[in-house]
């Protein structure tokens, strides 16, 4: 049986531009992977987790709380996947990492969102793949891979084919941490990856042309994340 953990960015769950096309290509995909392929989804919030998170921050809200508001949207975009699917998906979003493990044991497709304060989907979804002892992890987020710094704002920022854990480590360890914080992986994600020596892939959730390639391990347009001890 083969193991994928995926963790789906909110952002490009909903990003205002043909979602419902992409989410049915997407499905389509799931759908068609082999009977003994099993995939464990995290979806983010996106948009809809930091407009809220933004607007409670306005109001005085400590992290804290901004960080449930942020974990009840990440379940929305999960709701939002599982409508989509049918008997072969689990139909609820699984409330923490155990429940997802006991969930695999009987759908091919489990789907959730956030669990706790703290951190975000990509370390949900980190932890679900170190316990599961999972074959690879997906980030499927906005950009086609890690950068050397971010593409949006740095005109210099050159795309890396592949690193190793450590130096992913390194560089989003300063990633701020408050509620609604953004970078291609959350820091506490990171260093889950490099612990576990899980196999990681980094690339843009909307180009499912990489993502179909990518787990029928294939070449596709994106980052690949090795152990030290792989490269050595
Ligand atoms: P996301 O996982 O969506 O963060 O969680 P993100 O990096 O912005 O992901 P994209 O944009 O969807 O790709 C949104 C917020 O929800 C809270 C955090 O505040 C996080 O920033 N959260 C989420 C938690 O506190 N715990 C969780 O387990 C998940």
């Amino acid at each position: 049986m083969k193991r994928t953990v995926i963790s789906l960015g909110g952002s490009i769950m909903v990003r205002g531009e043909d979602d419902p096309k992409f989410l049915m290509e997407f499905r389509d995909l799931l759908l068609a992977q082999p009977k003994d392929h099993r995939i464990i989804i995290i979806t983010g919030g996106g948009r809809t987790a930091r407009d809220h998170i933004r607007i409670g921050r306005e109001l005085g809200s400590d992290e804290a709380t901004l960080d449930s508001v942020g974990i009840e949207a990440t379940r929305l975009n999960a709701w939002l996947l599982i409508s989509g699917l049918p008997d072969e998906c689990h139909p609820v979003p699984i409330g923490s990492i155990e429940e997802a493990l006991i969930a695999i044991g009987s759908f091919r497709i489990v789907i959730g969102g956030g669990t706790h304060p703290g951190h975000t989907t990509d370390t949900v979804a980190a932890l679900i793949a170190e316990k599961w002892k999972a074959d690879s992890f997906l980030n499927l987020t906005a950009v086609n891979g890690a950068y050397t710094a971010d593409p949006n704002e740095d005109r210099n920022a050159k795309k890396i084919d592949s690193m190793t854990s450590l130096q992913l480590l390194e560089l989003v360890s300063d990633t701020a941490s408050g509620a609604g914080s953004h970078s291609v992986m959350d820091p506490v994600a990171a260093k889950i990856i490099h612990r576990a020596h899980l196999r990681t892939y980094i690339m843009n959730g909307r180009d499912l042309g990489s993502v179909k390639a990518c787990l029928d391990g294939k070449q596709f347009d994106g980052t690949i994340i090795y152990h030290e001890k792989e490269v050595s």
